[in-house]
C-alpha cells in the first residue's frame, strides 16, 4: 500500500498568479513526504515548459493545459500516489470535469488559494500584473481574462493574510479527516481550526 492505506488522490489547487500555489505545493509536499505519503508535483509553469509546451493563455489552450494535467493527475492518484497540481484553472467547469473523472478511482481535494487582488498587486513578485494593467498582456487572469472562484473547494486558504504554514496547516488537516494521509500523535492544531475543517467537510456531505 503506498502512502500507508493505499488511497491515492488529486490535491488541486487553484487561484490566481502570484496567489502561492507553488510556495504552498512545496510545503505540502515536504510534510506529506514526513509522513511517508508518495507525492508528485504538477507545477503549472514546468507543466507549461514540457507537457503544455506551445499552448497559450486562451481559454482553448488553458482547457487543454488544465485537461493535460488532471490526466497525468489522474494517473498518479490511481496508483496510490498524491498528486498536487499548482496552475491557476481558472474555469469551473473543467475543474469539475477533472474531478468527475478523478472520482472514478480516487479522492479530488479542491483547494482554493483565496488572495485579494489588491496583496497581488503589492507583490507581483515576477512584474507581470504591472504589465498586464499596461496593457502589455492581453488576457491575464484577474485583470483583462476571468478567474472563477471554486463553488464547493474542501479547503480555502487566505494566502493574502496568513502565513504559509498555517494554510499548509489546514491542507493536512483536511487530507487526515479525508483518511487520505496517516494523522501524526501530538500534532497541536487549534481546536477551533480543527471544528472550522469538520464542519466545512460535513457541509460537503463527507464525514458521514
Ligand atoms: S492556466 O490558466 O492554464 O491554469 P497556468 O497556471 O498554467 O495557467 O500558468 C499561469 C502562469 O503563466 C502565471 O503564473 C504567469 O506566470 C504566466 N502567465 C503568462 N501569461 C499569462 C496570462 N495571460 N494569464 C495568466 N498567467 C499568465
Amino acid at each position: 500500500m503506498a502512502n500507508g492505506n493505499g488511497k491515492g488522490f488529486v490535491l488541486w489547487f487553484t487561484g490566481l498568479s502570484g496567489s502561492g500555489k507553488s510556495t504552498l505545493s512545496k510545503l505540502v509536499e515536504e510534510r506529506l513526504l514526513e509522513r511517508g505519503v508518495p507525492v508528485e508535483v504538477l507545477d503549472g509553469d514546468e507543466v507549461r515548459t514540457n507537457l503544455s509546451k506551445g499552448l497559450g493563455f486562451s481559454k482553448e489552450d488553458r482547457d487543454t493545459n488544465i485537461r493535460r494535467i488532471g490526466y497525468v493527475a489522474n494517473l498518479l492518484a490511481r496508483n496510490g500516489v498524491c498528486a498536487i497540481t499548482a496552475a491557476i484553472s481558472p474555469y469551473q467547469e473543467i475543474r469539475d470535469e477533472v474531478r468527475s473523472r478523478v472520482e472514478q478511482r480516487a479522492t479530488f481535494v479542491e483547494t482554493y488559494l483565496d488572495c485579494p487582488m489588491e496583496k497581488l498587486l503589492e507583490r507581483d513578485v515576477k512584474g507581470l500584473y504591472k504589465r498586464a494593467l499596461a496593457g502589455e498582456i492581453p488576457h491575464f487572469t484577474g485583470v483583462s481574462d476571468p478567474y472563477e472562484p471554486p463553488l464547493k473547494p474542501e479547503v480555502v486558504v487566505y494566502t493574502g493574510g496568513e502565513p504559509p504554514e498555517q494554510s499548509c496547516a489546514r491542507i493536512v488537516k483536511t487530507l487526515e479527516m479525508l483518511e487520505l494521509v496517516p494523522p501524526v500523535p501530538g500534532d497541536d492544531y487549534g481546536a477551533d481550526e480543527e471544528a472550522a475543517v469538520a464542519a466545512r467537510l460535513r457541509d460537503l456531505g463527507y464525514l458521514g
